[in-house]
């Protein structure tokens, strides 16, 4: 037995993968472009580890994931391969269409075909898990009921939008050929391996090197987050127990406004580790422009999840946090490892107007 992962070195794959090989022995064969999302340094601890293989390549190439599946004879696949940071949808967007869209449509084709050819037993036992986001759903206004898996789709952004699409043609592929899907919707993750041009990381990562944080707007923008360990284990159960074309939001009840999330980071590391003059870290958040079309609210309605499958996450908010500041503490190089040339384009891009630069 074997799982497919795509996207295994990128955030959340690279969690899961190391939280799939943690608690079981079935190997996972870890589809992987690499662009500059994904990054094989998260992998290290399992070089040498049999039961992972890293397969280079793109999930949109028809030829390689037709060989790849006929080789390697997956039980399952897990989708994560994606481009996923809402502000580069918004200065770039075609990569999103072709990645997020394209791409999971080419895959869907290898896997149906790979699918129809299984026997009985195989066929029905077959899962493919769709990782998708609560941001296809829009943005909620203060007061209204947090998503359920029923809600509209109303995406705003490039990045949701080719998402919502990818998860349309997942469910597509169940109803009309029968293939056996399972989405899950998930709210913000933070934690270990969060490349640092996303908020809690890059507020981190700039905090320490004396850098302003760049608030959007009025910071009172509100992201539901979730442990991304917590994530991994949605995912695992959802692949265990979850009903075929059935889809589950995965959220950790836990909305907060950027700004809060900002003041909690620096007085993680005004704790950990104070500033050389004393001064509190808070002294370097900046507001700066807002994002276009920002949407006001996200929040997860993750009772489905919760009563249907008995998952819960196992991380409140203090403790996960404490342990991803604590992580970036501890890694550091890792840190400087990402920071590439193409990392400091992005910046440069995004933030070069402004204070953040
Ligand atoms: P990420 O950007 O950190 O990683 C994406 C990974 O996909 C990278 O390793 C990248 O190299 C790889 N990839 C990109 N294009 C590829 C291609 N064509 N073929 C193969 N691999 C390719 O993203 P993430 O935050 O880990 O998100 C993973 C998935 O979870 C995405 O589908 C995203 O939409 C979804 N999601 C993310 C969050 C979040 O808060 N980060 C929340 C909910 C859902
Ligand atoms: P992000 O981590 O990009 O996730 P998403 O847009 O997918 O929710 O951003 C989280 C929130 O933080 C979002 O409301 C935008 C805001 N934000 C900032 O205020 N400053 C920043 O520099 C970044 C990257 C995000």
């Amino acid at each position: 037995m074997t799982i497919l992962v795509t996207g295994g070195a990128g955030f959340i794959g690279s969690n899961f993968v190391l939280g799939w090989l943690a608690q079981s022995d079935e190997p996972v064969v870890n589809l992987d472009k690499l662009t500059y999302a994904g990054n094989l340094q998260n992998l290290v601890s399992l070089n040498g580890d049999t039961r992972h293989v890293f397969v280079q390549g793109d999930f949109g190439d028809a030829a390689l994931v037709q060989s790849l599946l006929a080789r390697q004879q997956p039980r399952a696949i897990v989708n994560f391969a994606a481009e996923s940071h809402v502000d580069r949808s918004i200065s770039g967007p075609s990569e999103f269409i072709q990645t997020n869209i394209v791409g999971t449509f080419t895959m869907l084709e290898a896997v149906r075909a790979y699918w129809g050819a299984l026997d009985a037993p195989a066929k029905a036992s077959f899962r493919l898990l769709h990782v998708s986001t609560d941001e296809v759903y829009g943005s909620l206004a203060k007061a209204e009921a947090a998503f359920t898996e029923t809600h509209r789709y109303e995406p705003n952004s490039p990045y949701s939008a080719s998402k919502a699409a990818s998860d349309h043609l997942v469910r597509a592929y169940h109803h009309t050929y029968g293939l056996p899907v399972l989405t899950t919707n998930c709210s913000n993750n933070y934690g270990p391996f969060h490349f640092p041009e996303k908020l809690i990381p890059l507020m981190i990562v700039n905090a320490l090197a004396g850098k302003p944080l760049p608030v959007y707007g009025d910071g009172q923008q509100i992201r539901d987050w979730l442990y991304v360990r917590d994530h991994c284990s949605a995912i695992r159960r959802a692949l265990q127990a979850g009903q075929p074309g059935e889809t589950y939001n995965v959220g950790g009840w836990n909305e907060m406004p950027n700004l809060d999330i900002v003041h909690t980071v620096c007085a993680l590391l005004d704790e950990l580790k104070p500033r050389a003059d004393g001064k509190p870290y808070k002294d370097q958040i900046t507001f700066v422009t807002d994002r276009p079309g920002h949407d006001r609210r996200y929040a997860i309605d993750a009772r489905k999840i919760e009563q249907q499958l008995g998952w819960k996450p196992a991380e409140t908010f203090a403790t996960g946090i404490l342990k991803t500041v604590q992580w970036y503490l501890d890694n550091q190089a890792w840190v400087t490892n990402v920071q590439s040339g193409a990392y400091r384009d992005w910046v440069a891009k995004q933030y070069g107007a402004q204070p953040a630069a």
